[in-house]
């Protein structure tokens, strides 16, 4: 049974799994280089959509405490880390946020604890990076230092699907260390599923993002073609849909967003690129048709206008949902941000709506816009408004019959005479 364990990263993944683990009686340390994260967490306040101020304080109740104080990684039985895995510059993986937990990790450990690494990266990271930080020179990997790989799989937003009932994947540096990581994590988690080791469970976890990565892609594109052939796609994915076997149905939108798609599968070209010297073309094509799919918004939008007689320049468009997902306030890479500056490039008035965002700055802008509060006056005032995230608040029957010209990107409005489908 572990006594205690540190998870190092308070974000969307590390809170609900130090959460989890605090409800079955384990003493947990949340510990977060932001000092701001930490205070309002230990004051019961909750920056994550998927953790309620009530989750929160019931984990307080149960032991759960924030600190940016590294001293508690001595008295871990388990360490686990979910640092965030960003891309750099170049557009290749920055590990600096690993290789900084690493360190602090390796400073202040104490024998006979169990490591593990949660954030997604490229396979080999774990035995090749973040191992030989953190034993240094004083311990040994499978002796008195056991370090795993387990990849997260959260779905922010989902009801139905969380930390307990998400079946948890790990793969150890030793046969030793896959089973203490199961151990560890069958106190928590319901169904837990051994790797051959750490390398595949890091592959596997890319390979269900680059799966998503891709087919979104080959609908995105599929869609293009298909509207100049006047076919109307998404009928047809309906249709294959109802083959019960060998067929999983993804649908087109306006791109991909969040920390994970737009993100995880570059990691993997890159290693692909760096270690062996070829493309991983799958993943390359991908990105460039889903980094288009903005631009092809903005496309659609400036022909709605055209049959209307007016010019994108001066136009006001209204955007309704700027997060990269429905249902949550994560704004990360989400496709809003380049179709605003695509349209703004081209001299729109843009005005957006969101439940979840009071003030938004696309990339690059110089100014915050200030989300508008009055929905259905402002869409009487748009020339055009764009439906990118269906938020659960949103009445959809009251927009489709709104009498506005609407471009819906996620096929959830029936089209009308005034209601476009991308
Ligand atoms: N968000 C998702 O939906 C999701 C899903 C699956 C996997 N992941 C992966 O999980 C990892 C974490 O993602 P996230 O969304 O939770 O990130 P996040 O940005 O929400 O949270 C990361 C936290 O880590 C903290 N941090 C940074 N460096 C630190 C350090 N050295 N020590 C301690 N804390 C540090 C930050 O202050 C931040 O609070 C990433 O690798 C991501 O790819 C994310």
């Amino acid at each position: 049974m572990t006594q205690t364990l540190v998870v190092l990263g308070q974000g969307y993944v590390g809170l609900p799994m130090a959460l989890r683990a605090a409800e079955v009686g384990i003493k947990v340390y949340g510990l977060d280089t932001n000092a701001a994260t930490v205070n309002a967490l230990n004051s019961g306040s909750s920056h994550i959509d998927d953790v309620t101020d009530t989750d929160l304080k019931a984990g307080l109740d149960a032991g759960y405490e924030a600190t940016t104080d590294l001293a508690c990684i001595a008295s871990a039985n388990v360490v686990v880390v979910c640092v965030p895995t960003p891309l750099s510059e170049d557009g290749g993986p920055d590990l600096g946020p690993v290789e900084d937990a690493a360190k602090a990790i390796c400073a202040n450990l104490s024998p006979d604890t169990l490591v593990i690494l949660e954030s997604t990266t490229y396979p080999g990271t774990t035995e090749e990076v973040f191992a030989p930080i953190v034993v240094g020179d004083q311990f040994g990997v499978g002796e008195d230092v056991f370090i795993a790989f387990s990849p997260e799989r959260i779905n922010p937003g989902d009801r139905v699907y969380g930390v307990r009932n998400t079946p948890k994947v790990v793969g150890g540096l030793t046969s030793e260390c896959t089973t203490r990581a199961r151990d560890f994590y069958a106190q928590f988690i319901d169904t837990v599923v051994e790797a051959k080791g750490a390398k595949e469970a890091e592959m596997a976890k890319l390979l269900e993002n680059t799966f998503r990565h891709v087919n979104i892609a080959l609908v995105n594109e599929m869609l293009r073609f298909s509207q100049e052939l006047d076919i109307d796609l998404w009928n047809a994915i309906d249709c294959a849909e109802t083959k019960p076997f060998g067929f999983m149905a993804f649908r087109p939108g306006p791109g991909v967003g969040g920390h994970c798609i737009p993100v995880d599968p570059s990691y993997l070209s890159h290693r692909v690129k760096a270690k062996l010297g070829y493309a991983f073309r799958m993943v390359e094509l991908a990105e460039e048709i889903n980094h288009a799919a903005p631009d092809y918004v903005a496309s659609r939008i400036r022909s709605i206008l055209n049959e209307a007689g007016k010019a994108v320049k001066g136009s006001k468009i209204l955007l309704l949902g700027v997060t990269y997902k429905p249902n949550i306030a994560d704004c990360r890479q989400s496709p809003a941000d380049p179709l605003a500056v695509r349209l703004l490039s081209w001299g729109a008035d843009i005005a957006y709506h969101d439940p979840f965002v009071t003030d938004w700055r696309p990339h690059g802008m110089d100014r915050d816009f200030r989300g508008v509060t009055d929905l259905d006056a402002a869409m009487v005032e748009a020339d055009v408004v764009v439906l990118l995230q269906p938020h659960a608040e949103y009445d959809l029957d009251a927009i489709t019959s709104s009498g506005a010209a609407v471009l819906d990107t996620q096929g959830v409005l029936a089209p009308n005479g005034t209601v476009d489908r991308l």
